[in-house]
């Protein structure tokens, strides 16, 4: 008899464990991919900047695995509201947890919950469309807007920031969305980093795009621009030479500006029914290498503080979870007896989208090697219980129906490929009709 497994979450680690399931030789297996959405593929349609659409383009491969015939999608499905971790292990030999991390990490500064001070988290999902967010949640009515953080998130978020209205029309940004992008009233943008420009976490590629803005001037304080040392890898060099070209540069008055800053920490956020200013206080490292404070202050006149610190795993319920780690504890991806772990979920909320292949690929091997003598479950049983509880799960046929609905969008908008449809309402519409 087939092996059955069930995977929660549709995003790279869960199709990545899927395609890994049906690819080994060793025995048949039928895959269930259990998400929460009616729609696949998690950060990579709801996290990857619509105008990166070459990466976008890595669902090509995730549909592929979605499309052999021993995998099947269940959209729609939640762990926790529909199903529980007995209902799962009734029901398949395994389950691989692969929920990724979708909430914020906290600035634990005052302030932090005023209006205006906003998680990267909410607005990446605002301009992708996520139907957990409202399109009409943000307006960008303030002329000035820092952006906490130096990673790749941050550098996503200020590209959309500084980007005009026509370079975003072609990606699928959703069309409420970019109606309130073309309104925006931002000029300047300051990106924070808490330590130096050695220290900064984003890639190189992704920091040569903030140079090339149409829109934007680049502006680095040479002061900031300045490391210590030379020993650095290949990638941190790169980013220090881009930097301290930017340093070198006078800006050339375009429409927007970005000031890359460094060695400054978020210390309060200031206003008192809205934001109305980000209070900074220089930084340095210690002799044991922490982030501390000089005492040195400055104040930024921002209207609006996206905060990009980083996302955060939340517990499943009935699963372990550390709440040092913010990770479900594992041994090469094995949780328990027939339960396993694979993406974000398992490591932590980093690395790009190929890094879940590998960690993928381990967590099957650990299934695989404890399973191989075990007696099967015969499948099919899930799908008595979801409709003896009313669950319809929206099927691949029915995303394909989604799909087709937002292509029909941009082409009624004279917009690129797709547009995102915004809400459960119209997609479900997209295929109930
Ligand atoms: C804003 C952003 C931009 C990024 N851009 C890039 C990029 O350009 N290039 C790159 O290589 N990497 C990028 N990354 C990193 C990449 O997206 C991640 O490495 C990858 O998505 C992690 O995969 P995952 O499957 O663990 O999690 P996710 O992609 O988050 O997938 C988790 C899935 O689980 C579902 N789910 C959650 N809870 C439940 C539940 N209870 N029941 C059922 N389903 C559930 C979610 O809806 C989601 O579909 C980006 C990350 C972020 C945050
Ligand atoms: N194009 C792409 O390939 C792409 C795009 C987006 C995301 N991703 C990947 O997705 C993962 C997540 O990215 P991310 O940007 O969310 O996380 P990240 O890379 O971990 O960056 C988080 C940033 O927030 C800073 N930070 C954390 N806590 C802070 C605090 N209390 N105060 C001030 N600053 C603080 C960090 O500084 P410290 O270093 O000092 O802690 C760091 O600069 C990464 O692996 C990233 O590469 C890739």
């Amino acid at each position: 008899m087939a092996l059955h497994v069930a995977v929660i979450g549709s995003g790279p680690a869960g199709i990545y464990t899927a395609e890994a399931l049906v690819k080994q030789s060793a025995e048949p297996v039928g895959v269930d991919v259990l998400e929460r959405l009616p729609t696949p593929y998690g950060l990579v349609r709801y996290g990857v900047a619509p105008d990166h659409t070459s990466i976008k383009s890595i669902a090509n491969y995730l549909r592929k695995v979605l499309e052999l015939p021993e995998v099947r999608f269940l959209g729609g499905v939640t762990l926790g509201e529909h199903v529980s971790v007995d209902d799962l292990l009734g029901a398949y030999d395994a389950v691989v947890y692969c929920t990724g991390a979708m909430v914020d990490r906290k600035l634990g500064i005052p302030g932090e919950d005023l209006p205006g001070s906003v998680a990267a988290t909410d607005f990446v999902n605002w301009y992708c469309g996520h139907p957990d967010v409202d399109p009409g949640r943000f307006t960008l009515d303030s002329s000035e807007v820092a952006v906490i953080g130096v990673g790749n998130v941050a550098v996503d978020v200020v590209r959309v920031l500084a980007k005009t209205h026509e370079e975003l029309r072609s990606t699928d940004v959703p069309h409420d969305v970019l109606e309130r992008l073309e309104a925006s009233q931002v000029k300047a943008i300051h990106m924070i980093g808490r330590r130096g420009p050695e220290h900064a976490k984003f890639t190189l590629k992704e920091l040569r795009e903030l140079g090339e803005l149409a829109n934007a001037d680049v502006c680095v304080r040479p002061d900031e621009a300045v490391v210590l040392g030379v020993d650095f890898p290949r990638q941190v060099q790169g980013n220090i030479k881009v930097l301290q070209s930017w340093a070198a540069r006078e800006p050339v008055g375009r429409p927007r500006r970005l000031d890359v800053r460094f060695w400054l920490r978020p210390v309060e956020i200031l206003g008192t029914e809205r934001v109305e200013g980000l209070k900074l206080e220089r930084t340095r490292l210690s002799e044991e290498g922490r982030v501390v404070g000089t005492g040195e202050f400055e104040t930024l006149p921002v209207g609006m503080v996206l905060r990009s610190v980083g996302y955060q795993s939340v517990p499943l319920p009935g699963v372990p979870f550390s709440d040092q780690t913010m990770t479900v504890p594992n041994e090469a991806g094995r949780v328990r007896d027939r339960e396993y772990v694979a993406g974000w979920l398992k490591r932590g909320p980093t690395g790009v989208i190929g890094t879940n292949k590998s960690d993928a690929a381990e967590t099957v091997r650990t299934l695989l090697a404890d399973l191989s003598d075990r007696p099967r479950v015969s499948g099919g049983a899930i799908d008595a219980l979801l409709a003896a509880r009313g669950v319809r799960p929206v099927t691949y046929e029915d995303w394909l129906a989604i799909e087709a609905a937002e292509a029909e969008l941009a082409r009624s908008l004279g917009r690129g490929e797709r547009v995102k449809l915004v809400g459960l309402e119209a997609m479900l519409r997209a295929f109930r009709s």
